[in-house]
């Protein structure tokens, strides 16, 4: 019997983990799991209703590490992590995406010589001003097994001087994810639910934001609002707020600025199934995010990334991505585009199938 710590800290890690938690479930007289949470994220909306939506076990292990600066979040979860570690004496550590929670216990594992699978190994930014290219480095010099998600993380990676030997292409997890939840997000009912109106199918847009370069500075929300409310003019915006947001905006003083801003429908954080409904039903998606960049994509619905880079460079190239940064002519010339009805239509990248949960369990059934 082999036994594995799959790690999750934050929104993204659970909708990654989800289907990897299943696969495994098939291989259990090979593999024995524990979900240890760190607790980077912590609110419901934040953490347990993905537990909820996506039927994830209640974790073996809750580090509570909660929010701080980097080096405090970090080395709170390191410090509990090793003892875990200690404890549990795993063959393999599991860790997804690019958070803090993932560099933490990566570290840790390599220095009590553990192996590291990380699952969505490669993308890079090469924009070192993120905190998580930084994670994404580190995380991938440290591992055993580099799962990819798409080509760009196989060259990058070959760049960087990694024995190819250590790299599968496996394709992308969160695409299980959507995939396999396709029955229920079909089935949710949020666009009724939206108050104070509801909104019909195509007749808005979906807004996320959470990157510390968009909202942590004064000036960063300055153009952000400036840029949301000349959107604002043309269409709904449906607007789940991160809860870094949330703090910027209550900081800078703008919350009541963005509050006033008709058609502009600011609400809670929302959960994985009513989440992916706004965005396939809407007329497109404005985001910060890196994760909705790939959904879009599979669901083929136009995304504004409001970034100067991405890590997802597969989305722009096959997929339905445009990279808008905060400039204002390349915002209204996409957004023109979209709204005509010549957004570009995008297709499906390489392994976004649905199985690569199968793919990864299947190569760490054979090497471990
Ligand atoms: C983190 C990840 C980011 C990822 C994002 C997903 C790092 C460095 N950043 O950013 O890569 O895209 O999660 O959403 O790991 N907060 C709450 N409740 C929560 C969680 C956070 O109120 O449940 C607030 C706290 O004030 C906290 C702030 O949000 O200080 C930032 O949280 P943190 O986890 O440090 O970073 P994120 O911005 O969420
Ligand atoms: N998401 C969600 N509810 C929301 C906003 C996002 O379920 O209110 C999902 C989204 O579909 C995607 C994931 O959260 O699967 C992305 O998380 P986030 O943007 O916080 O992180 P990133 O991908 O940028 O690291």
């Amino acid at each position: 019997m082999r036994r594995i710590i799959i790690v999750a800290g934050a929104r993204p890690n659970f909708i990654k983990i989800a289907p990897l938690i299943s696969e495994f479930k098939r291989y259990r007289n090979h593999f024995e799991t524990l979900l240890v949470h760190t607790g980077q994220h912590y609110d419901f909306e934040m953490s347990q209703i993905f537990f909820q939506n996506l039927n994830i076990p209640k974790p073996d292990v809750f580090l509570n590490a909660g929010s701080g600066s980097h080096a405090i979040q970090t080395a709170r979860i390191m410090e509990s992590f090793e003892k875990v570690v200690l404890k549990k004496r795993p063959d393999l550590v599991m860790v997804v995406g690019d958070v803090n929670s993932t560099l933490a216990c990566s570290i840790v594992a390599a220095k009590l010589n553990v192996k590291i699978a990380h699952v969505e190994a490669g993308l890079r930014s090469f924009d070192r001003s993120m905190p998580e290219e930084i994670n994404r480095v580190v995380t991938d010099s440290l591992s055993d097994f580099l799962f990819v998600s798409e080509p760009s993380g196989i060259r990058n990676l070959r760049r960087e001087g990694i024995d190819s030997k250590r790299v599968y292409f496996v394709g992308n997890i969160m695409i299980d994810t959507l995939l396999s939840n396709m029955k229920k997000i079909d089935g949710s009912n949020i666009l009724k639910r939206l108050s104070p109106v509801p909104v019909r199918p195509g007749s808005y847009s979906v807004l996320t934001l959470h990157r510390p370069s968009n909202v942590d500075s004064k000036e960063s929300l300055l153009e952000m609002y400036e840029i949301l409310r000349s959107i604002a003019e043309k269409i709904r915006v449906v607007y789940p707020v991160h809860p870094r947001t949330k703090k910027m905006l209550r900081a800078h003083n703008f919350l009541y600025k963005f509050e006033e801003l008709r058609n502009l429908i600011m609400i809670e954080p929302v959960g994985y199934i009513d989440f992916i409904k706004l965005v396939k039903e809407s007329c497109f998606v404005l985001t910060d995010s890196g994760g909705i960049q790939e959904e879009t994509t599979v669901l083929g619905i136009p995304c504004l990334t409001l970034r100067e880079n991405t890590e997802r460079p597969i989305t722009i190239k096959k997929g339905t991505n445009y990279l808008v940064g905060r400039d204002k002519g390349r915002i209204k010339k996409y957004l023109t585009c979209i709204l005509n009805g010549r957004a570009k239509k995008g297709q499906r990248p390489k392994f976004w199938d649905g199985k690569t949960a199968e793919r990864i369990v299947q190569i760490l059934y054979r090497n471990i």
